[in-house]
């Protein structure tokens, strides 16, 4: 008989947002007149910017006509991208990243979710505390995690570290020594950020100890602070220790039209076995490329048109951001990100874990966010908001927030 993957039974609960989707329905279906303010999920709000919306016009017309049609795209992702990204994202930084290094997708969720594959099973995973479920959940279904205990909220064989008030958000090197380390900066769901020379003691270590530092850039474009680093890439060494996973969803509003990549460095090795030729396989079989239309209007997202009015619209949400950051401090909590990350953490009011403050908050002034225990059990005693929605909105949740 057909066995299952068990993996997947271990798994507690579905995934944070589907659990906060379905709750804010139920909510919406029980209060049909309340108006929600969603700023729960890191969900864009704002139209793409014209540069964008011209290059998928164009696009869409050469698949109208037999001379410039495109069928299936390269697998690992058209040229004129990949070299758009190697030029704009690492050459324009001083970073030796080329464009035969970097593996177009369909989005850094797939990726981050689908980069454990190329690891043996009895890797022991590293992940800051709290974290971007995806990471986690991935390695479970893999089978890599080991047991979950329901008291402590952690599966025995993966190495948390704990990022909260007392360190300001940022992971300390584990005791026990990992193989693989995710680390994420700017920090879902924190907001955080570490230095250059911070993140360069990851890389050192990693380099050191044989590691793999799984580094998720998803953020980079709300840096606003000198001495932070975009990419790992800016650190010595990184190139023999660290994959990097980008989007385009949160820099230029793609999280409707789908598209990202993964940089792994041809250096990157364990033992003799590039890690390239690796993903370039599995990525070879398993992915029939994103959509050339898509990669059109990524390569828009590199034009001088397309960076002046993708820098308006960082500059947009980093406005809500600090409308609900001061709006926060004026009403009394302790508030800390939405400096150099579109997401502002708040602790939550004593006495109240985060869930029951997701609830107070849905139901006293119908906003929705994500309880920090959703990241991880340090994120309890936490909740995150985003600064993703209209201005309109986030003004009038700050208000409705300060009024409860
Ligand atoms: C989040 O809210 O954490 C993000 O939107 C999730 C994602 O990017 O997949």
């Amino acid at each position: 008989m057909v066995k299952i993957n068990d993996n997947f039974l271990k798994l507690p609960g579905s995934y944070l947002f589907s659990t906060i989707g379905k709750k804010v329905a139920a909510f919406q279906e029980a209060n049909p007149d309340k108006k929600i303010i969603r700023l729960g999920i890191g969900d864009v709000t704002q139209p793409l910017v014209p540069a964008i919306i011209q290059s998928l016009h164009k696009a869409v017309d050469e698949m109208g006509s037999a001379e410039t049609f495109k069928g299936y795209a390269p697998d690992l992702g058209y040229e004129f991208l990949r070299t758009a990204i190697a030029d704009g994202d690492y050459k324009a930084r001083g970073c030796d990243i080329n464009a035969d290094e970097i593996f177009v997708s369909d989005g850094a969720k797939c990726d981050s979710g689908n980069i454990q594959e190329i690891f043996g099973l009895d890797n022991k995973i590293a992940v800051c505390d709290p974290v971007y479920p995806v990471y986690v959940d991935s390695n479970v279904m893999a089978g890599r995690t080991g047991t979950y205990d329901a008291a402590s909220e952690k599966w025995s064989d993966v190495i948390y570290m704990p990022c909260t008030m007392k360190n300001n958000f940022a992971p300390e090197l584990p005791k026990e020594t990992p193989d693989l380390i995710y680390l994420c900066f700017p920090n879902n769901p924190t907001g955080s950020t570490i230095t250059k020379a911070q993140l360069q003691e990851w890389v050192d270590y990693a380099n050191k100890t044989g590691a793999v530092i799984i580094y998720d850039a998803a953020y980079e474009a709300y840096i606003s602070e000198e001495n932070i680093p975009h990419t790992i890439y800016e650190c010595e060494g990184a190139r023999t220790c660290a994959i990097e996973l980008r989007s385009f969803s949160k820099n230029a509003g793609f999280t409707g039209v789908r598209l990202g990549f993964t940089v792994i460095p041809k250096e990157l090795k364990v033992g003799d076995v590039s890690l390239h030729s690796l993903w370039a396989r599995r990525h070879g079989t398993k992915y029939n490329g994103a959509p050339y239309i898509i990669q059109r209007a990524g390569e828009a997202v590199y034009s001088e048109a397309g960076k002046a009015q993708l820098k308006e619209q960082v500059a947009y949400y980093m406005n809500n951001a600090k409308v609900i950051f001061n709006g926060l401090k004026e009403a009394g909590y302790t508030v800390s990100g939405g400096v150099n990350a579109p997401y502002i953490w708040l602790k939550t009011p004593e006495q109240m874990t985060s869930w029951e403050f997701f609830d107070f908050l849905l139901e006293k002034a119908n906003v929705v966010g994500t309880p920090g225990a959703g990241f991880g059990p340090s994120g309890e005693g936490y909740f995150r908001l985003t600064a993703f929605g209209s201005f309109e909105n986030t003004v009038a949740a700050i208000e409705r927030i300060k009024n409860i």
